[in-house]
């Protein structure tokens, strides 16, 4: 009997501690219908056409490679306004600073990676943003991989939804931007 008890505390207590169930109940339930914060902005990216300076807040560093017809190559880097509306001239609540370029051969895909930088009374502070914008879809999910000032240490999802786009110098995405951690 006093064998069985060594057995039991040595062996089948840490294996039950062990156990999934165990790990399972030490796991953050994250609901995806749950952000801790969400908010809308409208992104705007008015691609610099040679004589817009006033205007344009990106420009192609690269103008694609030929490789099929999709903008293969292409990059753009861009400094670009968030509003809380629709309208370009509306006051930017934020920027979004970063790059994207195109890499799918057979669509247009475009992978993104920027900052949004907020410096306003609401927010101060930055989010950092990447992902995959497959333009063919109507809801595109990038990653919030982390955050600093008020958004400090944050994750999330962005749901982009393309709300314009007028020819190849103008166009405009919802973006949904959920955090499931707030610190
Ligand atoms: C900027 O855009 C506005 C509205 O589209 C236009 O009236 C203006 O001429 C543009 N300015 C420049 C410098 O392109
Ligand atoms: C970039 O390529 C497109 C065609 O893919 C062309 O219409 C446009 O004029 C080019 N822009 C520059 C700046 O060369
Ligand atoms: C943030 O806004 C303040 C006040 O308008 C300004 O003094 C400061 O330079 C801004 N900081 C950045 C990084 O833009």
């Amino acid at each position: 009997m006093r064998n069985f008890s060594n057995y039991f505390v040595l062996v089948l207590i840490p294996l039950l501690l062990a156990s999934p169930l165990a790990v399972a109940s030490y796991k953050k339930h994250i609901n995806k219908d749950k952000p801790c914060k969400r908010f809308v902005l409208y992104y705007h990216d008015k691609l610099f056409e040679g004589d817009d300076v006033g205007n344009a807040t990106s420009a192609a560093v690269y103008n694609g490679t030929g490789l099929g017809n999709f903008k293969f190559g292409k990059m753009v880097v861009f400094d670009d306004p968030l509003t809380k509306d629709r309208s370009f001239v509306s006051p930017p609540v934020a920027k979004a600073q970063g790059f994207y370029f195109y890499d799918m051969k057979t669509t247009y895909n475009a992978w993104f990676a920027y900052t949004l930088i907020f410096n306003s009374t609401e927010y101060k502070g930055t989010l950092n943003i990447m992902g995959a914008d497959m333009m063919d879809e109507p809801m595109r999910d990038l990653s919030v991989v982390g955050g600093t000032g008020d958004f400090f240490m944050s994750r999330g999802v962005v749901t982009f939804q393309t709300d314009v786009a007028e020819g190849i110098y103008y166009f405009r995405v919802k973006m949904d931007v959920k955090l499931y951690e707030c610190y």
